[in-house]
């Protein structure tokens, strides 16, 4: 290949790889898949190290990051980076509104931009002749580090602007914004710090500040961090800005290249920003992003000039903050639980508080590592996190405030039920108890696992009953509890004859199922209910399933080294087969219609990703994913540019207006039975 077709691939894949980022980021919405990304990538690499001297410090092979030597420099910011005043309740924002209205001397409605407030790291990045040059903390508002290095590995963040419909840019331009990490991306870190027994991260901003100010940003451009803009700093010349209103630079903003949060709105009243804020506060959970409040700001930049700045904060901004998801409480004792599993997790009982209106009474510990990692002792005062629907754990000790009689928390050595061993793998942060199905603890759980409602959906069998029926040993393995009668169960305190009846009938119909439900009922480690099915669509039956290889495993969707170990572990195991046996064989035996083995004809679906929103009106949202799965479809959480198609029922919300954004198709719940049906 000659150097100048070499040269022109160079500069068509750097051109293709920003585009890419831009679309996902921006316009949330991929246009190439992560695989072939990553083969460009790849290949921009291998030209770049073939001919260094066309290394650029705006080449996205600059995202993978260096080693910096040192420190990380210090940076003067032009325009100093403020803070805001925050608003803790509505009669605060109302307050703050009307000294507003007071100083601009408006008497209507004011104009606001209102945006979620979002707890991570302000930056600010710095872009000359359309060239991102630096990139910095905020530090303490005139001094902030030198993160440039950092921040090229953020893929969100465009290394060159995009120039406007008239093709310009700015010559400087500073952008204001925030990095941050999402809760998936979070909840995966901490994930594997866990498993490998490393330092836990607190919350995401904790998790966001460390990734960011890192010498090795080799580190940070492991750490999928997000970016999102909310404002500019310097922009010279000033006519590029030839808008007078926040949203409208935000908009121009986005047309650079820089992703603006999609919550962010203009609203035309005093009232609307209520409104706003009850309810992102009443979406926080489904947010893929933590945030901490809302931000109000006013529109106007002539009605902003006007009023300025006080010490270290706008005049015309305010936080209004959401209930806080951390407290302190004291730790009064921890007690040792014992999983379906045997997974023993310590759960600290707690002096009750309050988290963002729940009152929490026990959090998590984890494991012994990160009861050693905190340094807790029974006594301490300690931080506690509630967020989404994540249980609470216990993420921080007050060392200072450690009473003289605190004790240390021992790690039993015996289950706490069965007192059989406590065994911990090696390279393993999780204890286990040895007794398997012989501990009480265990068996309760997977009890309760069988007859859960993704698994052979028993109505009516809740937790307590499960733990009364293993207590007076009725039920100590699945297939018992279909032996269970009406007589007995009517002897139960608190069962009535009725109820008694009714859960005998559950009991029996519960017995009719599918293969799917019946392999997730099982409780096979890592096979979920999603496994499950692939498992089910790809045998066909439990005979070849249960006589498949390790090897035949693998070729099952989503089935890797791991989990094929793990099933082919479980159907070797003499006392699964029994229990497989009792549940099979028999005048009360489960059953499930037969299913073809996978072919093309069973599994019309495959390759396809459906998202269910709304109310649907003949059948429940499981139902219908579960019939979409076992013809082959993904069903995912949220829509993307890969989305095949949303199914829409009743008082369907935000993932509705974002397939209309994606130009996603949009069916009815009408379609969706005709799919299904045909
Ligand atoms: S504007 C002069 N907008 O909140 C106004 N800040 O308490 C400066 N933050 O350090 C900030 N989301 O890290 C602004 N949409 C948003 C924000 C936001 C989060 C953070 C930012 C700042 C802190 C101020």
């Amino acid at each position: 290949m000659s150097t100048d077709s070499l040269y022109q691939e160079l500069v068509r894949l750097r051109e293709t790889l920003e585009n890419h980022n831009y679309n996902y980021y921006v316009l949330d919405n991929p246009s190439i898949p992560d695989a072939e990304y990553d083969r460009m990538f790849r290949r921009l690499q291998e030209i770049e190290q073939q001919q260094p001297e066309w290394q650029s410090a705006q080449s996205p092979s600059q995202r993978v990051g260096a080693l910096a030597r040192g420190h990380l420099p210090e940076v003067a910011h032009e325009v100093p980076m403020l803070s805001l005043d925050n608003a803790f309740n509505e009669d605060e924002l109302t307050a703050f509104q009307q000294r507003v209205q007071e100083r601009t001397g408006v008497t209507g409605d004011l104009q606001w931009c209102a945006e979620p407030k979002l707890d991570g790291l302000a930056v600010s990045l710095l872009y000359e002749q359309g060239q991102l040059v630096r990139g910095a903390t905020r530090g303490d508002g005139y001094q902030g580090e030198d993160i440039t290095a950092n921040v090229k590995t953020i893929r969100a963040i465009p290394l060159s602007l995009r120039a406007n419909e008239q093709g310009e840019f700015p010559e400087r331009l500073e952008v204001r914004g925030e990095v941050f990490i999402s809760l998936a991306s979070f909840e995966r870190m901490n994930e594997k710090a866990l498993a490998q027994g490393s330092k836990l991260f607190a919350n995401p901003r904790n998790a966001a500040a460390g990734s960011l100010r890192q010498l090795d940003s080799r580190i940070t451009a492991e750490r999928s961090l997000d970016f999102y803009a909310y404002a500019m700093g310097e922009v010279t010349p000033a006519r590029q800005l030839d808008n007078d209103s926040h949203y409208a630079r935000l908009e121009q903003l986005r047309a650079w290249g820089f992703p603006v949060s999609r919550e962010t709105k203009r609203l035309t009243t005093n009232q609307a920003c209520i409104t706003y804020y009850r309810d992102l506060l009443a979406r926080r959970d489904a947010l893929p992003y933590e945030i901490d409040g809302v931000v109000f700001k006013l529109d106007a930049i002539a009605l902003q000039e006007q009023l300025g700045f006080v010490a270290r904060a706008p005049r015309w901004a305010v936080a209004q903050k959401f209930p806080a998801q951390e407290q302190l409480t004291w730790l009064r004792g921890v007690d040792f639980q014992v999983g379906r599993t045997g997974a023993i997790t310590p759960v600290a009982r707690l002096e009750p508080v309050e988290v963002g209106g729940v009152v929490v009474s026990n959090a998590t510990l984890h494991n012994a590592d990160e009861i050693e990692r905190l340094g807790v002792r029974i006594g301490d005062r300690v931080t506690i996190r509630r967020a989404g629907d994540v249980i609470p754990q216990v993420v921080g000790v007050v060392v200072d405030e450690r009473p003289a009689n605190s004790s240390a928390v021992e790690f039993p050595s015996r289950c706490p039920v069965c007192d059989s061993a406590v065994e911990r793998v090696a390279g393993e942060a999780v204890s286990r108890c040895t007794g398997g199905l012989f501990c009480g603890a265990q068996r309760k759980e997977a009890i309760k696992h069988f007859a859960s409602r993704k698994a052979l959906d028993v109505d009516g069998l809740g937790d307590k009953l499960v733990e009364m029926l293993v207590d007076r040993d009725w039920v100590q393995h699945p297939a018992d509890l279909f032996k269970l009668n009406a007589l007995q169960l009517a002897s139960l305190p608190r069962m009535g004859q009725k109820s008694a009846e009714n859960l005998v009938n559950a009991l029996a119909r519960s017995r009719k199922t599918t293969l799917a439900r019946f392999l997730y009922s099982l409780g096979i480690r890592e096979v979920g209910e999603a496994t499950a099915q692939n498992l089910a669509n790809y045998f066909g039956s439990l005979d070849a399933l249960m006589a498949a290889s390790e090897e035949q495993l693998q070729e099952v969707d989503d089935v890797g080294v791991i989990v094929a170990a793990h099933v082919h572990n479980f159907f070797r195991e003499p006392h699964n087969q029994e229990v497989i046996n009792m549940l099979t064989q028999g005048e009360r035996a489960v059953y499930w219609p037969e299913v073809a083995p996978a072919n093309a004809a069973s599994l019309d679906l495959a390759g396809h990703t459906y998202v269910l929103t709304g109310t649907l009106e003949q059948m429940t949202r499981d139902e219908a994913k579960e019939q979409l799965q076992a013809r082959g479809a993904k069903v995912a959480g949220s829509v993307s540019g890969k989305t095949t198609g949303v199914f829409a029922g009743a008082n369907a919300g935000s993932k509705l207006t974002r397939a209309e954004q994606l130009g996603v198709p949009i069916y009815t719940e009408a379609e969706l039975i005709k799919l299904l049906e045909s």
